[in-house]
């Protein structure tokens, strides 16, 4: 346990978990039933005085609708399972599952593209591309999706490819928000490579802006990457929003492939937000968690993915452990070996 951070954290999360109380997230073993996330027994933290009464009620729960978990839908035979990684919230992860997923898989034999929709373009750093001899990047897949064949790269991995996002992304963002169709643009420029690969992982920015939402709809499913922190919570409940919205009004048959846990450490608070995770989410939630390894973090700065930079460190572990989980989830024909 953390004992510098653990009072904070502990009523930070009691705050929290009352704001969720009326959010209900039914598990893919309880569909049908809903239970309320706010319910978990955690310890009190002695305060000095007790708070004085009289506050406003604000209830950020009474505002937001009951969410409904949308099951993970099969993939279409013969094409890519399209999969977004997303988060609003930023720097939990994402990327980083991106880059050492879809280099596991791919070095396992897979065909896997990755499209990166961010404009902080850290997959193509990640996976070894140098940007400054990248021509046609995911601007241009979204603006001219006939060209969508010419926009991807190659990496050391041979069935590896990706379509680089870079800084230019910030500008389509303007340039396609008032034009009908807007949300469908990643969509479009996807289908014709969809029978070419087993796998389309799509990293997203850390905002649910249009470039975010072209991913949900180009999507079978989503992948959430969430820290176990307390914040954790708040950004899944926003995320499951969204992804009800979009299933509603744009694409129907978007499902949530997996929760997958990151940056875990054997905090009470980590420990803590995990077991509600598992508790509420039941089988959606991906195990192992990756736990927190600074070899990850090597990793991507050194432009290799984690089972080359450091296959035997806990990330590598955890990483490989997760793409066979995920693998075996997708019905991909076979996952990597140890
Ligand atoms: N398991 C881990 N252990 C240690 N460091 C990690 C781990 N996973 C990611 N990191 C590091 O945390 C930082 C944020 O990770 P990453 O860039 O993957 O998050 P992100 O969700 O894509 O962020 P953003 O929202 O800004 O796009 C990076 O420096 C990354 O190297
Ligand atoms: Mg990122």
């Amino acid at each position: 346990m953390d004992g510098a951070f653990e009072p904070t954290g502990t009523l930070l999360h009691r705050r929290h978990l009352q704001s969720l109380r009326e959010v209900h997230v039914p598990s893919m073993g309880e569909r049908g039933r809903q239970v309320t996330v706010g319910e978990a027994e955690f310890e009190e933290v002695p305060r000095a005085a007790p708070i004085a009464s009289g506050a406003n009620e604000i209830g950020a729960a009474k505002v937001r609708a009951p969410l409904e978990l949308p099951p993970m839908q099969p993939s279409t035979q013969g094409l890519a399972r399209v999969v977004a990684v997303t988060n609003q919230k930023g720097g939990v992860g994402k990327t980083t599952t991106v880059i050492n997923l879809a280099a596991t898989l791919a070095a396992s034999g897979q065909r896997v593209l990755v499209v990166d929709l961010d404009a902080q373009g850290n997959c193509a750093t990640g996976l070894g591309i140098d940007k400054a001899r990248v021509d046609l990047t995911t601007r241009d897949l979204l603006l001219n999706p006939e060209r969508a064949a010419e926009c991807r790269y190659a990496t050391r991995i041979p069935t590896l490819h990706v379509v680089v996002g870079d800084r230019r992304l910030v500008a389509v963002e303007d340039a396609i928000v008032s034009d009908l169709g807007r949300e469908s643009r990643l969509a479009e420029g996807l289908a014709p490579l969809l029978p070419h690969y087993d796998l389309v992982l799509i990293d997203t920015p850390p905002n649910l802006g249009v470039l975010a939402i072209n991913a949900l709809c180009a999507a079978d499913g989503v992948l959430v990457p969430v820290q176990t922190e307390y914040f954790a919570l708040e950004g899944l409940a926003m995320l499951l929003s969204t992804v009800e919205q979009v299933r509603r009004r744009l694409n129907p048959g978007l499902g949530v492939d997996g929760v997958l846990m990151t940056m875990h450490a054997p905090t009470l608070l980590n420990q803590q937000v995990a077991g509600l995770l598992r508790e509420h989410l039941g089988d959606v939630v991906v195990e192992p968690p990756i736990r927190r390894n600074i070899r990850l973090a090597e990793a991507t700065s050194r432009g290799e993915p984690i089972h080359v930079h450091a296959p035997k460190s806990n990330g590598g572990q955890d990483h490989l452990a997760v793409a066979n989980a995920l693998s075996a989830r997708w019905g991909l024909t076979r996952g990597p070996e140890a």
